[in-house]
């Protein structure tokens, strides 16, 4: 069927993803392109994910527009997001210049409809993965043939973290050296399949909006802190090197020293940010706590920490110290909300896991939720849409 009554749509399902190596800091504010490259791991959709419909019909009026969990966002100010629309209809403008008898949607009003299954804006990247299920979900709507990494480049302009999100498993975002920034894109260093046994538990502190805003922030560090050179130019490019080997080696050990270290350095030039940001709490010093002392009691490094934008502790491990690792969190928080779903009821409670009682009391006061997860595909294509056939919204 085509004619003016005709609603096009397309659906997507797009991951969060937790860098082990952090993106903190532009050199380039309008087109988003890093002081340094970064590490993440794709994050399993079974629990986290945003889900996006595009659409576009000649029958449509006005601007295009956003509704985010049922609510329109304002997308006409947002520079970033008619960023992302202005350049992935310029990719389908060159399609139907090519092929005339395909129909022009580059010049028909875009309808988005998202929705995401945790909370937006509270350092549980919903922009990552908010912005790589926009641009995928276009993407396909104007059946545009680019890769994941070319569409990287797209969604880097959306939110920086986002372009790791266009794929799954062990991803880098290469900062790359071009003032344009066509080489700042998202490349796969391992698959989900190399090391699948990759879990994160998730404690979320707080889902509140955080204080300071990543964009802010990293300004802030930029422009004031006097570690960050050394960050950007030594210690990130060496660490991202060793992590890659550690990922290629399945080496748990140095792969958590790293990603902990990174975490640290990173809270670190963020206190020499003048004025100081602060994104960690007590409670966040308690998960570090519990992580250090299953660590200390295994003898080796069998858990990771990382924190991003906010108090939410990540914890990595791998699936065979579930039970000294997350399985110790369990018992202490059993009725906490989170232990459900594939992921959580595989963890068995610890009993025998003490943590010191501040540490116990803190984390018990203060982690409101849990989120048992692992390593996981990049972003899925849905028949499920969020518009149905007329075109208006429909609520997830
Ligand atoms: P977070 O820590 O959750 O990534 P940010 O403040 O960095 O928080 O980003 C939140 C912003 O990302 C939202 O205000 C919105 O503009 C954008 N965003 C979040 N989810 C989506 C989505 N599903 N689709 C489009 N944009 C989104
Ligand atoms: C701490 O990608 O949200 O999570 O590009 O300004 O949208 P913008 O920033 P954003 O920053 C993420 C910062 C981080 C580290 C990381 O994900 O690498």
């Amino acid at each position: 069927m085509s004619g003016s009554s005709t609603i096009y749509r397309s659906s997507t399902t797009a991951p969060v993803n937790i860098a082990v190596i952090k993106y903190w800091g532009k050199r380039d504010t309008a087109l988003n392109l890093p002081t340094n490259s970064s590490l993440s791991v794709t994050l399993s959709q079974k629990s986290l994910r945003t889900h996006t419909t595009a659409s576009c019909s000649e029958s449509y009026s006005g601007p295009d527009s956003l509704i985010l969990n049922g609510d329109k966002e304002d997308i006409q100010s947002s520079k970033r997001t008619q960023a992302c629309l202005k350049h992935l209809r310029s990719l389908r403008q060159q399609l139907e210049a090519k092929d005339t008898s395909l129909p022009k949607l580059s010049k028909l009003t875009l309808r988005l409809v998202s929705a995401n299954n945790f909370p937006t804006a509270a350092g549980l990247a919903s922009s990552a993965a908010g912005f790589a299920a926009l641009v995928r979900a276009i993407a396909d709507l104007y059946e545009l043939p680019q890769s994941p990494q070319e569409l990287s480049l797209i969604a880097r302009q959306g939110s920086g973290s986002a372009c790791r999100s266009l794929m799954g498993g062990y991803v880098a975002w290469r900062a790359g050296t071009k003032e344009d920034g066509s080489d700042s894109l998202a490349e796969e260093v391992a698959s989900v399949s190399h090391w699948p046994q990759m879990r994160a538990l998730i404690l979320v502190v707080s889902a509140e909006k955080k204080g300071v805003p990543s964009t802010a922030g990293m300004q802030t560090t930029v422009e004031t802190s006097t570690l960050s050179p050394a960050r950007f130019k030594d210690i990130v490019p060496k660490r991202m090197q060793d992590i890659e080997k550690a990922i290629q080696e399945r080496d748990f050990e140095t792969f958590a020293r790293i990603t902990m270290q990174d975490s640290n350095s990173f809270h670190a030039i963020c206190l020499d940010s003048w004025p100081p940001i602060h994104y960690l709490n007590d409670v966040s010093r308690a998960a570090m706590n519990a992580v250090e002392t299953a660590n200390r009691k295994a003898g080796k490094l069998i858990a990771a920490y990382t924190f991003d934008a906010g108090p939410n502790a990540v914890i990595y491990y791998l699936e065979e110290n579930a039970h000294k690792v997350a399985g110790v969190i369990k018992n202490i928080l059993p009725w906490t909300s989170g232990w459900e779903g594939e992921f959580g009821e595989a963890i068995p409670p610890n009993e025998f896991g003490s943590l010191e009682q501040k540490t116990l009391m803190t984390l018990k006061a203060g982690v409101s939720r849990v989120i048992c997860t692992a390593v996981g595909g990049g972003p899925e294509k849905v028949e499920n849409h969020l518009i149905d056939e007329q075109g208006n919204a429909i609520r997830d």
